[in-house]
C-alpha cells in the first residue's frame, strides 16, 4: 500500500491538513511586513495553500517542499516552484538567509520537533524575515497509557510555555500566536473521518478498506475521548529580534 494513502484520502476534500481553518493564513499575512517582494518557502506544505495565498497577496515567489507529489499536483502558478523530496535533505542544500518567510505548518516532525524546526528555519530565513510554525503542544501532562496509544514519548511535543522560551532563547519575538479552537478541530477530525468512510463506501473492491476503517475509527475514538484533554494545537509567527543600538 502507498504509505501516503490514508492521509491522501482523509484530506481529499480539505484544502489543507490542519485543524486550523484555512482562513488562518488571511490573519497571518498582515504581519508579514517586508520591504519589496520576497520569497516564501513552505516545508511539508501539503497542497501548498499557504504559499499560494502569500504569493498572491504579496507578489512573492514561492517554494513548496512536499514529499508526496500527489498533493502538489493542483499547484498551478509560475511564481511557485514545487520540490517533491525529503525536506530535511533539501534544506541541507539551501544557502543561509535565503527566504523572507519560512513556513512549517504541522510538519515539525520532519526535523525532530519544535526546537530543531525553529533552528533549521532560522538558518534559511533572512535576518528581517518571518517564520510561521504550527505544532501540537501539551495542554496537560499525558498519561503513559495515552502516550502508548500515540506511540510517542513526552518530549515529541512541548507545552506552549516551553515553545515560547525556545523562541526567546533563539532570539525571536512572537508577533502573532493562536491556539486552535476546539470546534474547528472537531470539524477537521469529523471531515477527515467522513472522507475515509466515503472512500470505503465507494471503493468496496479496495483490499485496504478494513485497515483504513480500523485506523480511522481508532483515531476518532482517541480524539473524542482523550486528544484535546492532553493536546492543544498552536501556531506562532516569529520575527528575529533586532540588536540594540546602544
Ligand atoms: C500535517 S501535514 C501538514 C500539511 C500542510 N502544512 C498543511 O497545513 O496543509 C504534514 C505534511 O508533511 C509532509 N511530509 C512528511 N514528511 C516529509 C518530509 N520528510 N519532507 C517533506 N514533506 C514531508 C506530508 O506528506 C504532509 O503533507
Amino acid at each position: 500500500m502507498n504509505k501516503f494513502k490514508y492521509s491522501r484520502i482523509g484530506t481529499s476534500s480539505l484544502i489543507h491538513n490542519s485543524p486550523f481553518p484555512v482562513t488562518t493564513i488571511d490573519k497571518i499575512i498582515p504581519y508579514l511586513k517586508v520591504e519589496g517582494k520576497g520569497t516564501v518557502i513552505d516545508i511539508g506544505a501539503g497542497k501548498g495553500h499557504f504559499t499560494e495565498k502569500i504569493v498572491t497577496a504579496k507578489g512573492f515567489q514561492g517554494v513548496v517542499v512536499e514529499i508526496d507529489n500527489y498533493l502538489t499536483q493542483g499547484i498551478d502558478s509560475k511564481q511557485i516552484t514545487v520540490v517533491n523530496e525529503d525536506a530535511a535533505k533539501y534544506l541541507l542544500r539551501l544557502d543561509v538567509h535565503t527566504f523572507e518567510c519560512s513556513i512549517c505548518f504541522g510538519s515539525a516532525h520532519i526535523f525532530g520537533g519544535f526546537y530543531n524546526t525553529i533552528s533549521e528555519l532560522n538558518r534559511i530565513t533572512k535576518e528581517n524575515g518571518f517564520i510561521i510554525v504550527s505544532e501540537l503542544t501539551w495542554k496537560s501532562q499525558p498519561t503513559t497509557e495515552f502516550l502508548g496509544k500515540l506511540g510517542i514519548s513526552t518530549d515529541v511535543y512541548n507545552p506552549d510555555i516551553k515553545n515560547r522560551k525556545i523562541c526567546a532563547d533563539l532570539d525571536f519575538d512572537i508577533v502573532y500566536t493562536e491556539k486552535v479552537e476546539k470546534r474547528d478541530w472537531d470539524i477537521f477530525e469529523e471531515t477527515f473521518l467522513q472522507n475515509i468512510l466515503q472512500y470505503c463506501h465507494n471503493n468496496t473492491e479496495d483490499k485496504d478498506i478494513d485497515w483504513l476503517k480500523t485506523r480511522a475509527a481508532f483515531w476518532k475514538d482517541l480524539y473524542d475521548t482523550e486528544v484535546t484533554k492532553y493536546l492543544d494545537c498552536n501556531l506562532y509567527v516569529l520575527r528575529k529580534r533586532t540588536p540594540n543600538k546602544v
